[in-house]
C-alpha cells in the first residue's frame, strides 16, 4: 500500500461505511491494512479500482485520524469514528436497529433514540467528506444502510451532484419498516438520490409505497422488473428512480484462479489432509445470525444421530469470519454454535478426525477457492440475505462442473440459482433431504445442475451490476 499526497477531486467516488482495507493493530503496536470483511467489498472494490475512483470510508479503527492516501489506482478518503460513534451509529444502530429490522426481525431491534442521533451526525461527516472529494458534476455512488440519510444530506451541500444509492441487504416489508420510530427521516434520506437501487423487485416495491405513504409523495405505480422498469417518484423537480439491480462477483477471475496449477494441488492437499472422506461439505460466512449456520449444524448433528450418515464418510468444514463481535446477539449465537461443534464431535468425532471443521477466521483468497474446490456440498441457509455472494463464489469455481449447492429461498441469490437444491431453512426435514439429496446426486445430475448455475453467474457478473446500476442513473460507463 503507498500512502501518496492528497488527491485530487474525483469524478466519480463510493460512499460506504468501510473502507476496501482496514487498518489492523498488532500485539507489537505495528499497524497494517487488511482486506475488509463483507459483500460489499467484495462485489464494489475491483470494479472500482478498474476505474481509479475514490472511495470514502472508515478505516476500521476508533479514534484515529488517516490522511487520504492512494492505494494503487484507487484514492481512499479516511473518516474518523469516536469510539463512542462506533459503539452507537455502528453497533447501536446499524447493526442492533437496521441490521435486525431489515432480515425480518430474526431477533429484536433495539430502538435508541442516542444511537439515532449518533447515526445522523455520523451521517452528516460522510456527506460532508463526500461533498469535498467530488469533483464538479461528479457522481456519487451511497452504499448500504449505515448510509441511508447521506442521499439528501449530500443533495443538500452539492446540488451539482448525480447521486446513485444501493441497499445491499434486504429491504423489509412494509409492515416491519413502520416499526421505525425514524421511518419518515430514512425514506426522506433515500428520496436524496436520483436513483435507488435494492436487490429484488420487491424491495423497491416496498420502497416505493413508504414514499406515499410516509413522505406523502406519488409513485408510478407499475411493477418494477429486474434491471428495467424502474419506478418513479416526483420529488419537487427531480425524478427520483427506484430499481432492482441484483449484485454479483467477478466471476470470470474465480473462474480462471480455480483453474490454476496452484489451486488443484491445494486441493488435493487439502482433501489428503481431512483424511479424503468420502463427501465434503462447506459454509463460509461471516459468524452472523442471520446467516443460518445453527441450521445446518442441527441438520449435521441429526443426519448423523439417524444413521444416514457416518462421520468417517462425511465431513463438514465450517469457516466464519469474526464480525460485530461486542454486539450481545452475535456473542450469543458464536457461543451457541460453538457448543453445539463441540457436541457433535463429542458426540460423533474420533481422535483426529472430528466431524465437523470449525475455523473461526478469515482465509485468503486462494485458500477460499480451494475450500469451495473441495467441497461436494456447498451449504448456504441464512433465514434472510439480500442476495449472498459465497453461493455465487462457489459456482464460478466449479469450472469442472463437480459439486452441489444447498441454498436457502431466503437468500435474494435463490430468484436467480434455481438450479440449486432450494431449501426453506425453518423446515430442518426438508434441509436434511436436500444435504442427502446433493450427497448422494447422480454425476450426470450434478453436472447439468452446475452447468445451468455457472451459466447464470458467469453471464450476471459484478460489471453487469454496476453497468446496468450506472446506466440508470444516466451515466453509463464507457467500454
Ligand atoms: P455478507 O455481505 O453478509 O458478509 P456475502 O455472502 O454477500 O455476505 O459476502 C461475503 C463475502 O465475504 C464473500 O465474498 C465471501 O467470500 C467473504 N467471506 C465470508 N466468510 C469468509 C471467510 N471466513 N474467509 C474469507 N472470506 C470470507
Ligand atoms: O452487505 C452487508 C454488510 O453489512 C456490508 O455493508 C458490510 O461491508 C459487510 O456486510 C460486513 O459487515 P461489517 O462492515 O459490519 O463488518
Amino acid at each position: 500500500m503507498s500512502k501518496g499526497s492528497t488527491p485530487d477531486r474525483a469524478d466519480f467516488v463510493v460512499v460506504a461505511n468501510r473502507l476496501p482495507v482496514d487498518l489492523e493493530r498488532l500485539g507489537d503496536g505495528t499497524e497494517r491494512w487488511k482486506h475488509s470483511p463483507g459483500g460489499l467489498v467484495t462485489a464494489l472494490e475491483p470494479f472500482l479500482r478498474a476505474r481509479r475512483g475514490a472511495w470514502v470510508g472508515w478505516p476500521g479503527v476508533a479514534d484515529i485520524e488517516v490522511e487520504p492516501f492512494a492505494d494503487d489506482d484507487l484514492q481512499l478518503h479516511p473518516v474518523p469514528l469516536s469510539a463512542a460513534e462506533f459503539a452507537e451509529y455502528y453497533e447501536g444502530f446499524s447493526n442492533a436497529t437496521l441490521w435486525p429490522l431489515y432480515h425480518d426481525v430474526v431477533v429484536p431491534p433495539v430502538y435508541n433514540r442516542s444511537w439515532w442521533n449518533a447515526y445522523r451526525r455520523v451521517n452528516r461527516r460522510f456527506a460532508e467528506a463526500a461533498a469535498e472529494v467530488s469533483a464538479e458534476g461528479a457522481t456519487v455512488w451511497v452504499q448500504d444502510y449505515q448510509l441511508q440519510l447521506v442521499p439528501a444530506m449530500l443533495r443538500q451541500l452539492r446540488p451539482d451532484l448525480r447521486i446513485g444509492f444501493f441497499l445491499h441487504i434486504p429491504f423489509p416489508p412494509v409492515e416491519l419498516f413502520m416499526q421505525l420510530p425514524w421511518r419518515t427521516e430514512i425514506v426522506r434520506g433515500l428520496l436524496g438520490a436520483d436513483l435507488v437501487g435494492f436487490h429484488r423487485p420487491g424491495g423497491a416495491q416496498n420502497f416505493l409505497w413508504l414514499a406515499r405513504r410516509l413522505a406523502g409523495f406519488e409513485p408510478s405505480r407499475g411493477q418494477v422488473g429486474v434491471r428495467s422498469r424502474p419506478g418513479m417518484v416526483q420529488v419537487g423537480d427531480r425524478t427520483v428512480r427506484v430499481g432492482a439491480f441484483p449484485i454479483s462477483i467477478a466471476a470470470t477471475g474465480l473462474d480462471r484462479l480455480a483453474r490454476t496449477k496452484e489451486i488443484q494441488q491445494r486441493v488435493k492437499t487439502l482433501r489428503a489432509e481431512l483424511g479424503n472422506p468420502k463427501k465434503i461439505m462447506l459454509g463460509v460466512d461471516r459468524l452472523d445470525y442471520t446467516k443460518g449456520i445453527d441450521v445446518r449444524l442441527h441438520a449435521m448433528h441429526e443426519l448423523l444421530a439417524e444413521g444416514h450418515v457416518k462421520a468417517e464418510d462425511v465431513t463438514m468444514i465450517q469457516i466464519a469470519t469474526p464480525s460485530r463481535e461486542r454486539v450481545e446477539h452475535y456473542k450469543q449465537m458464536r457461543e451457541d454454535i460453538e457448543r453445539e461443534v463441540g457436541r457433535i464431535n463429542g458426540e460423533f468425532g474420533r481422535v483426529g478426525h472430528p466431524a465437523v471443521h470449525y475455523l473461526h477466521t478469515s482465509v485468503d483468497r486462494k485458500d477460499l477457492v480451494a475450500f469451495y474446490c473441495t467441497a461436494d456440498v456447498m451449504v448456504v441457509t441464512p433465514v434472510r440475505d439480500g442476495m449472498n455472494l459465497v453461493c455465487k463464489e462457489y459456482v464460478a469455481c466449479r469450472y469442472d462442473l463437480g459439486g452441489a449447492l444447498v441454498l436457502s429461498e431466503f437468500a435474494g441469490a435463490a430468484a436467480e440459482l434455481t438450479s440449486a437444491f432450494l431449501v426453506n431453512p425453518h423446515n430442518l426435514d426438508g434441509v436434511k433431504d436436500a444435504l442427502l439429496a446433493a450427497l448422494d446426486i447422480d454425476e450426470a445430475e450434478g453436472r447439468r445442475r452446475m452447468r445451468a448455475l455457472r451459466r447464470q453467474v458467469l453471464t450476471h457478473d459484478v460489471d453487469r451490476w454496476a453497468r446496468s446500476f450506472l446506466e440508470a442513473l444516466g451515466t453509463p460507463l464507457a467500454e
